[in-house]
């Protein structure tokens, strides 16, 4: 980092089906919660940068920037990011890039989506925008469909099978039963997740993170101190493609993001305790935990058993509930975990954490890590 940056406030809305709520309101919360959660007024606020993926074509609104800016009294610059379901680490990483350019010195970032107006068929013509319209969409790919190619060809290479895949999701609901803001609070068992529904071949819809509404909200400044230090944000790319990737299971820009954010925070990987990664399906919260190199490929599950059999584990993951228990709601979904990573820092008294985030087949990838100076 160029110079220090603090998470000052979080906030957000309960995630889930907010059908009484537009993308103005949830916004309007998110950010009201920050503000508050921060101890600064509005006035302090120098930019906006908001996260959105879909709003277009489930709201029929735009110009986000301008909305989210028109909510505080002094209407202060603001654009808008869209990295598919990694919009909001896109986000921080634009809001940090700016404080460290010294453009401004105190940042609001607030991502949003409002899905759960338009049917499931709509939504999911919607997302598949985030991967390749010329190679991946004519195959009539959806992104259950996309990932459960990937959970097919994972159990193929490392003999995982149905009922360990169910632990992931099993752990997750089992976690966002503590957490008032997710979308799922019920505990649901491994055989549970085995029998639901089949959505795309292996993957049931336990396995699914769901379509969501809600609106979570960051403020990061260079002026103002608080004991959360943004160690490191990190973005990478990989091809849109997945039909242009050398493997199908594991993701290059997770590593990529991840080794830069080591080398910028200057820690070992082994320092960092708490984790909250993009856990879109199950097989993908496995995964994530072998690019990020908390276990060897293949081997994602073991962590997974010991946490659900309640082994100890240094390590905390998803203690959230990831997205699969707290919901979806795309581009908010970077940003509350960076909410939820600083929350657990304070809250469990451990010095590091990070962020993961990305978007559509993990083609964009970002990573924020964090420090708790008071631990
Ligand atoms: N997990 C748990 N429960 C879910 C769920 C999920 N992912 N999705 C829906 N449900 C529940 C609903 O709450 C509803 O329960 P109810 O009958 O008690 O009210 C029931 O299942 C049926 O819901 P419905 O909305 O009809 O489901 P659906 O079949 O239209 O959608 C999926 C299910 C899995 C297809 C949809 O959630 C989906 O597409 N998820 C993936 C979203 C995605 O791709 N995000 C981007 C990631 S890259």
């Amino acid at each position: 980092m160029q110079c220090d940056v603090f998470l000052v406030g979080t906030g957000q809305t309960r995630f889930g089906e907010l059908f009484d709520r537009s993308t103005r309101d949830v916004m309007e919360e998110a950010i009201g919660n920050a503000i508050e959660n921060s101890g600064l007024t509005s006035l302090d606020i120098d930019m906006v940068v908001v996260a959105n993926m879909l709003a277009e074509q489930t709201n029929n609104q735009a110009h986000l920037g301008s909305l989210a800016s028109q909510m505080l009294p002094h209407h202060p610059p603001a654009l808008r990011v869209e990295a598919a379901c990694g919009s909001g680490a896109v986000a921080l990483h634009t809001a940090t890039a700016l404080l460290e350019s010294k453009r401004a010195e105190t940042v609001l970032v607030v991502g949003v989506e409002k899905m759960t107006d338009a049917s499931t068929e709509d939504v999911s013509t919607a997302l598949m925008g985030a991967a390749d319209s010329e190679l991946d969409q004519p195959s009539g790919l959806t992104f259950p469909g996309i990932f459960g190619l990937i959970a097919q060809r994972y159990m193929h290479e490392y003999g995982l099978t149905r009922e360990q895949l169910s632990l992931v999701s099993a752990l997750h609901h089992r976690n966002g039963m503590r957490n008032p803001f997710a979308q799922f609070r019920i505990e649901v068992t491994p055989e549970a997740v085995s029998q639901s529904s089949p959505v795309a071949d292996p993957l049931r819809l336990l396995d699914c993170s769901p379509i969501s509404d809600g609106a979570a909200a960051c403020i990061l400044s260079t002026l103002h101190r608080s004991p959360l230090r943004l160690a490191a944000s990190q973005i990478a790319t990989d091809t849109l493609s997945i039909a242009q990737r050398a493997t199908l299971t594991s993701f290059s820009a997770s590593k990529e993001a991840m080794e830069r954010a080591l080398r910028e925070a200057e820690i070992d990987r082994d320092e960092i305790k708490a984790l909250e990664t993009h856990d879109c399906f199950s097989i993908a919260a496995l995964i994530n935990l072998e690019d990020l190199g908390f276990a060897e490929p293949g081997e994602g599950i073991r962590l997974y058993e010991a946490l659900y059999k309640g082994r100890a584990t240094s390590l905390m993951i998803n203690r959230s509930g990831g997205l699969k228990a707290c919901g979806h709601p795309v581009a908010a979904t970077g940003v509350k975990q960076l909410c939820d990573i600083g929350k657990q820092l304070i809250s469990e008294k451990k010095q590091w954490g990070i962020a993961h985030n990305f978007g559509g087949a993990c083609a964009s990838c970002g990573i924020h890590l964090l420090e708790n100076l008071d631990a």
